[in-house]
């Protein structure tokens, strides 16, 4: 009832959560994407449910079903995504950002299927906004925002990087050297730091025990 939920410690707090790949399309068939499952962040969505926050989820094209009682925005492209996450980050309290944009799509979008010729082919890509580094420029300091970091190699050094040119409050780093950790796994392993660029390792675990050691963070910092 309302005594237990006024009780939890996100209750009242608008929390945003981004989670799986986004699709850019090239042409009627095909799209450019990546190996993202959408597991992690969703499992932090649950999370914060249960701490009781008001979570809204912009999932990106995955079959995964999150808890019911939260908002889910389906998106497909990065630029959905922006939209999205720009529409409503000035009302929320922590913003989560753990999925995994596309850094590039194709500069044109055919309306035909491309049909194959002799010789290569050359697709070219522009850039897409860096929605987290976006919303890290017009953050106040009310609010908390949290990036991951995926890495294959210097994982630490690239991992402060980006808190520091993001404006985040939180890096959760992903390296893809760690067995188990990463993409369709069902455990994770991560590293967070924190504004201090204070770092706290974690073991390998499942991705809600993982989610669960996330949201221990958030909650450490939470205002
Ligand atoms: N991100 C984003 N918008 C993008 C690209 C990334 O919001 N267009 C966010 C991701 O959701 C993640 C963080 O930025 O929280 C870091 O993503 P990552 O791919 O590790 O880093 P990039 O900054 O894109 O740099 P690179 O891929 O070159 O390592
Ligand atoms: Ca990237």
């Amino acid at each position: 009832d309302n005594a237990i939920k006024k009780s939890m410690p996100l209750f009242g707090k608008k929390v945003m959560v981004t989670a799986g790949p986004t699709y850019e399309v090239i042409d009627p068939v095909r799209f450019i994407g990546n190996h993202s499952s959408g597991k992690m962040g969703f499992a932090i969505a649950d999370e914060l449910v249960k701490l009781g926050a008001d979570v809204t989820l912009v999932a990106g094209p995955t079959s995964l079903q999150a808890d019911k009682t939260l908002k889910r925005i389906n998106v497909v492209s990065a630029l959905d995504m922006f939209n999205a996450c720009t529409s409503i980050f000035s009302e929320t309290d922590i913003t989560v950002m753990c999925a995994a944009v596309a850094d590039y799509r194709p500069k044109t979008v055919a309306n035909q299927k491309i049909k194959k010729q002799d010789g290569d082919f050359i697709l070219e890509l522009e850039k897409t906004t860096d929605i987290l580094a976006s919303l890290g420029k017009s953050k106040k300091s009310n609010q908390i925002l949290v990036g991951f970091a995926l890495e294959t190699n210097d994982e630490e050094n690239y991992a402060k990087g980006k808190l520091e040119k993001k404006n985040l409050d939180l890096v959760v780093l992903n390296s893809l050297n760690d067995k188990g950790a990463g993409f369709k796994s069902d455990t994770n392993k991560i590293t967070i730091f924190n504004k201090a660029l204070e770092k706290t390792a974690f073991e390998l675990k499942s991705k809600a025990e993982v989610a669960k050691d996330i949201c221990e963070a958030i909650l450490k910092i939470t205002k």
